[in-house]
Order: C-alpha cells, then structure tokens, then sequence
C-alpha cells in the first residue's frame, strides 16, 4: 500500500516527503513544464531529497523511449522508472527496457486489455487513469477492480498497479480497496 506524489513541485515534495509516508513520485511531460525547470534537473532534485522510485516520462518512437530510457536509468541508477505510453511503440520499449532490468511503468492504462499487454512486455507498474475515466463517463474506480481481478484470477504478481488521474481523496482509499497496490496522488488532494 504505497503512496507516491504526482507532481514536479520539488519544494511541496520536500516538505510532504519528511512524514515518512511517501514512497515514491511520478511525473510527466506536462508537469515538468510547469514546474518551468529543467527535467533532469527536477529529477535530480528529486533523488537528493531522498525519493528512490521516481517516474520519468520518455516520448517519441520505440528507438527513441529506449535509448532515453536507458541514459535516464544509467545516469539516476535504481531511483529511475522509465514511465511510457501504453502504445505499439511504448510496449515495444517496456519490453526492451524491462529485459535490461530496467523499472517501466506503463500508462495510460484505460482497460484492462492494454494492462494485460503492459504486464506480458515486462512492466513493473501500470497506471490506470482513475479520472480521465470517469471523465469519459466509464467507472474509473472499476477499472482498477477489473485490473486486480484480471491480474489475481492469473496469479500474476509480477506487475503492481498504480492508480493515477487521482482527483480527490475518496478515491485513494477505494482504489487501494479494489486492489491498487500504489496511489499516485496530486499534491492538493
Ligand atoms: O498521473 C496522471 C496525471 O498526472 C493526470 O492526471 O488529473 O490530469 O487526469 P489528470
């Protein structure tokens, strides 16, 4: 039962981190623009305060998510999780990336299918996309409980779910009941 903070605010991230309760962080592309700083040197940032799994996105075509992603992970060593698209192109890379015992966190999860496909190409997380479900007026929180069930019924064990597009606090503690093993949680919930 892990919590991670979905943000690239280093300065929240410092202070929420000496409760002892985070362990992990996740970023993207769009957070990190936000933030107006650089990515590495956000994720640097990130690893000196002490967090030792951090998701760091990698864009572009399979050649390009797995030369990043192994750049990333070679220059942050085990604090990297390389975080790509559930696409032909991303799980080509998981699966080149996971074979090198490289972490990979698949998302952009919004089936159970395309979590099938992540765990088979070596993923160690997938993230399901809570709200932007909900958004598209499907049962995000059942999506998390189809996952679980789909990965329990399998004996899979292999691939944690992390439960992201997190919008509010109710559904931290739901998704952990329907069987996330991880919640990715925006600062302000
Ligand atoms: O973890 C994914 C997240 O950053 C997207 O969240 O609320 O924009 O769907 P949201």
């Amino acid at each position: 039962m892990k919590i991670f903070l979905d943000t690239a605010e280093t300065d929240v991230v410092r202070k929420h981190f000496k409760t002892g309760l985070i362990d992990g962080l996740t970023t993207n592309p769009s957070l990190i623009r936000k933030s107006g700083r650089k990515h590495e040197e956000v994720y640097q940032e990130f690893k000196d305060i002490g967090l030792n799994d951090i998701s760091m996105e990698v864009i572009g075509n399979t050649e390009n998510m797995i030369s990043e992603g192994k750049r990333l992970s070679k220059k942050f060593g085990k604090v990297a999780t390389i975080k790509v698209p559930c696409t032909v192109d991303g799980l080509l890379a998981c699966k080149e990336l996971a074979e090198n015992n490289i972490r990979v966190n698949v998302t952009l999860i919004f089936s159970p299918d395309q979590a099938i496909l992540a765990a088979k190409a070596g993923a160690a997380y997938v993230s399901p996309f809570v709200g932007r479900v909900d958004d598209n007026s499907f049962g995000g929180l059942c999506l998390i409980k189809d996952i679980a069930n789909v990965y329990a019924k399998q004996n899979w064990t292999s691939t944690e779910i992390l439960a992201a597009s997190i919008r509010n606090v109710r559904d931290v503690g739901r998704a952990f009941e329907y069987g996330a093993n991880i919640c990715t949680i925006p600062t302000k919930v």
